[in-house]
């Protein structure tokens, strides 16, 4: 099925979000849509899946004209699309997700499409529980689930948004493995990217947007620094962090051993001090996520101690921990951190601390617009949260960070941000450790930790298996010891 777009606007009052935007898409090939944060990448492709109208432009299938203006008309026509956040239902079951959209009642039929979940699961090499509920998934296993129920939809043309921000290189390489299977059966896939990386590895061929419009389009072989140019107006220059002698311990793990995540988290023992910067490496749920939930207090644990500052918390609140000075930010954004609908003077307005049973709508917007200047987020006051690109919603997160920490724990915070931005958050949470936190973050990207991390800690099945300064080792030896190699 021949696809094309034909300039496309999309207009958010004076924002142009798209701005005469033409591609076409073949059978069989992998086509990527590279472009900085704020581009107009998603935009476009919700527009192609009916998630949001167009403002004018025109959609072609085999070279005809088609409405493809909602959901369920996209993927009648063949068109699916998973989206760069979730959005399965959380509590229902594998199975039940799967079923989503394929039939009118859940109940009947359920052993033929446990058949059928199970055997598209055999064909990708995905291994999914049909009978786990989708919360207890990492962001991985959501995305293959999502891949299994579109392609049992009968969707001819994939789209994915963004899918390897925030799952491990192991579960990339079968998502990769799995679209190359589906370009090869001869349907299409459009891979939304700002990570040249994924692009070269993958794609046939390339478009780039930026600020709205299509700066260009190359195919295979691609040249990198061209590519950096359509995509930047020029490389952005390397991060390096001035290391610093570290302070007293902020935080201590003594054996401890907690519950929660795939593997729980076993025999603990860890010290932080102030002016560190831990980077969290492992396989997707290898301990990494518990950890970060201990050491902000949200999950008790079943044995050992926790000491922060030397005093004993083990067992206290996650208040407790915060009014301590430590503060824990999650990697889903629109699930655990921000809420869909509000906008941002709503979610100021939320943590407003102040004693008082009125809302101090003035204060809350002035707030609004200092944290919307200060981490240049695309967005006014009054933008509802789920309107911001992926980036800037990442970015809004981050300036909600309070003001002087001790211990700020980050799970993947430059999760879908482009090059440029990475740099530019690094820069600010340095500002931190100077002033004495300590910093302990988890990513999927090795390459980052190995550029920021003073230390890194390698994560396998809840333990931790290797505690090592960058410069004493490589991405090739971390690889190893998260495949749980430390010889
Ligand atoms: N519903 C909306 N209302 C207002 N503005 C919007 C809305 N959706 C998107 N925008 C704006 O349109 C622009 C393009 O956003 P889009 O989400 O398409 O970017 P993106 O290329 O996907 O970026 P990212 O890499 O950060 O995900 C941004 O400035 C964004 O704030
Ligand atoms: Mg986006």
């Amino acid at each position: 099925m021949d696809l094309e777009l034909r300039d496309i606007h999309k207009h958010f009052g004076k924002i142009r979000a798209n701005d005469g935007v033409s591609l076409k898409v073949s059978p069989g090939r992998i086509h990527g849509v590279l472009g900085e944060n704020g581009a107009g990448k998603s935009t476009l492709m919700k527009i192609l899946s009916g998630f949001i109208s167009r403002t004018s432009g025109t959609v072609l299938l085999d070279g005809e004209a088609v409405s493809c203006s909602t959901p369920a008309e996209a993927s009648a026509l063949g068109i699916g699309m998973l989206y760069q956040d979730p959005l399965d239902f959380p509590a229902l079951s594998t199975l039940e997700n799967f079923m989503v959209g394929q039939v009118a009642n859940l109940r009947n039929r359920r052993g033929e499409f446990r058949t059928r979940l199970t055997s598209l699961c055999d064909d990708f090499g995905f291994s999914l529980d049909p009978d786990t509920a989708a919360q207890r998934l990492t962001i991985g296993e959501r995305q293959q689930l999502e891949l299994l129920r579109l392609l049992s939809l009968g969707i001819r043309v994939l789209i994915l948004d963004e899918p390897t921000t925030g799952i491990s290189s192991v579960q990339k390489d079968i998502l990769f493995a799995a679209l190359k299977k589906l370009v090869s059966q001869g349907r299409s896939v459009i891979l939304v990217s700002h990570k040249l990386e994924d692009v070269e590895a993958l794609c046939d061929t390339v478009t780039v947007l930026r600020e709205g419009k299509v700066a260009g389009a190359m195919d295979q072989p691609f040249d990198t620094t061209a590519l950096l140019r359509m995509m930047f107006g020029a490389p952005p220059p390397p991060t390096t962090r001035e290391r610093r002698t570290p302070g007293e311990e902020v935080i201590r793990l003594e054996k401890v051993s907690a519950p929660g995540g795939r593997s729980g988290l076993s025999d603990c023992t860890i010290g932080i001090r102030s002016g560190e910067v831990i980077g969290l490496a492992g396989l997707e749920g290898s301990g990494q996520d518990v950890f970060l939930r201990v050491a902000s207090g949200l999950i008790r644990p079943g044995r050992g101690k926790v000491l922060l500052q030397g005093h004993d918390v083990t067992g206290t609140s996650y208040h407790a921990f915060r009014r301590s000075g430590v503060a824990f930010q999650p990697a889903a954004r629109l699930e655990e951190g921000l809420i869909p609908g509000l906008t941002i003077t709503e979610h100021i307005a939320l943590q407003d601390k102040s004693p008082s049973f009125v809302v101090r709508w003035d204060r809350s917007e002035l707030a609004a617009r200092e944290n919307i200047s200060k981490f240049q987020v695309v967005g006014t006051p009054v933008s509802p949260v789920d309107s911001l690109s992926g980036g800037n919603q990442q970015r809004l997160l981050l300036s909600f960070l309070p003001g002087a920490p001790k211990l700020l724990l980050l799970e993947n915070p430059t999760r879908g941000l482009d090059m440029e931005s990475v740099h530019w958050v690094w820069e600010h949470l340095d500002a931190f450790t100077r002033q004495g936190a300590a910093i302990v973050f988890s990513s999927s990207e090795l390459d980052e930790i190995l550029m920021v991390a003073d230390r890194v800690l390698v994560f396998f099945d809840g333990r931790v298996i290797k505690d090592e300064r960058p410069e004493d080792t490589d991405a090739m030896g971390l690889g190893m010891a998260i495949a749980g190699k430390t010889e």
